[in-house]
């Protein structure tokens, strides 16, 4: 059964020992500048069962930085700091990939602790509240529109944060073009209101997109880069119609460099089929996620709609997910309360069947 939950599987240069992936979960518990705590590695390789992990969010420099307390990797600090979980996850036998994750205008300048730009395609403000420092919604900052001559230096950002993963040992790295940030919303036509070579057309709106991964790809190698997409998720304001004129082009261009993976959060939409439309468009492995249970999970892969499979609430209170699905034992149920304080509890202190 070479497509079940538990056989291994190449993605791209990464060798997965089982098709269960840890979906990236933004948790708020790196350390005075931004740094990977010893907390934070602890957590990382309680999971290290999962054929990959996908990390939190982490900001390729400061002006990607729109949540509290989330980790980068831009500093020698953070890739120390993300070195020791890198060589953790690898002495479980784990595999580990970043996801870099740029907010653009997705920012509460009071998560930051220091001063930046915002920056974005356009100056359209994120219409939905973000929680700020305390928890509390507050209203996202005014983005200033990028001019198309810091384009190329931004690209470079992205180049030398991945060099950066893979100094500290990572695997890889999953661009973060989803859930409406920095990527998403030069690919989104309601926070993109540009009209030179970066919005517009579906071609021009692709381009930046196109240029990171490109940069990417060269920087680290494309076997080690994959990307992750949420078709039609209105998230963070976005417009979710017609994501298929968007993504397919998108995932086509994307498909010439030879990435290792294509993440996809499958928003189950009535009017497409995105796990069809990203298979006729994508020739490389597909990772399929949202909303999926141990069953649902196997039937995907049973069918051949995708590779791998990952699951995201799921491992937060089940650091053994792996063995407790092989072992159809029950699972934990999280406390949400406890998600985003900068603690154990809630974090690392869920036991595996073990203990
Ligand atoms: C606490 C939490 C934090 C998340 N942070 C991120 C993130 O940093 N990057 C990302 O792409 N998705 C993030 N997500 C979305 C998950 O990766 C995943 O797509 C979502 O939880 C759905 O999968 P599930 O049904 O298996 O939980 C987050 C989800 C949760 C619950």
């Amino acid at each position: 059964m070479s497509s079940s939950l538990f056989s291994s599987i190449a993605l791209g240069d990464i060798a997965l020992a089982n098709r269960i992936v840890m979906a990236p979960m933004t948790r708020d518990r790196a350390g005075p500048g931004d740094v990977p705590t010893a907390l934070m590695v602890e957590y990382y390789a309680q999971r290290a069962s999962a054929g990959l992990i996908v990390t939190e969010g982490v900001q390729p420099s400061l002006v990607g930085k729109g949540y509290w307390r989330t980790p980068g990797i831009h500093s020698d600090e953070q890739i120390a700091g993300w070195r020791a979980v890198a060589e953790a996850v690898h002495a479980r036998g784990g595999r580990i990939v970043m996801q870099l994750m740029h907010c653009g205008r997705v920012v509460v300048e009071a998560n930051r602790g220091f001063a930046a730009d915002v920056i974005g395609p356009s100056p359209i403000a994120c219409p939905t509240p973000v929680p700020g420092p305390d928890g509390t919604p507050t209203d996202c900052a005014m983005p200033r529109a990028l001019t198309s001559d810091e384009i190329p230096a931004l690209v470079e950002e992205f180049a030398q944060a991945g060099r950066n993963a893979m100094a500290a040992g990572l695997d890889g790295v999953e661009l973060h073009c989803a859930s409406g940030y920095l990527i998403n919303q030069f690919l989104n036509p309601a926070s993109n209101h540009r009209d030179d070579a970066y919005g517009g057309s579906v071609e021009h709106r692709i381009h930046f997109p196109m240029m990171v991964l490109t940069a990417l790809a060269e920087a680290i190698g494309p076997g080690r880069v994959g990307f992750r997409i949420s078709p039609g998720n209105p998230y963070n304001g976005m417009d979710p119609t017609d994501p298929a004129a968007t993504f397919a082009p998108f995932v086509k261009a994307a498909d010439s460099l030879g990435l290792a993976y294509l993440h996809v959060v499958d928003m189950g939409l009535a009017e497409l089929d995105t796990l069809d439309l990203l298979r006729a468009n994508f020739s490389g492995p597909i990772i399929a996620n949202n909303n999926l249970k141990a069953e649902s999970a196997a039937a995907l892969l049973a069918a051949g709609r995708a590779e791998a499979v990952s699951f995201g609430r799921a491992f937060i209170a089940n650091p053994d997910l792996v063995e407790r699905i092989a072992a159809g034992a029950p699972l934990a149920k999280p406390n949400y309360a406890l998600l985003n304080t900068d603690e154990a509890e809630g974090y690392t202190d869920y036991p595996s069947l073990t203990g």
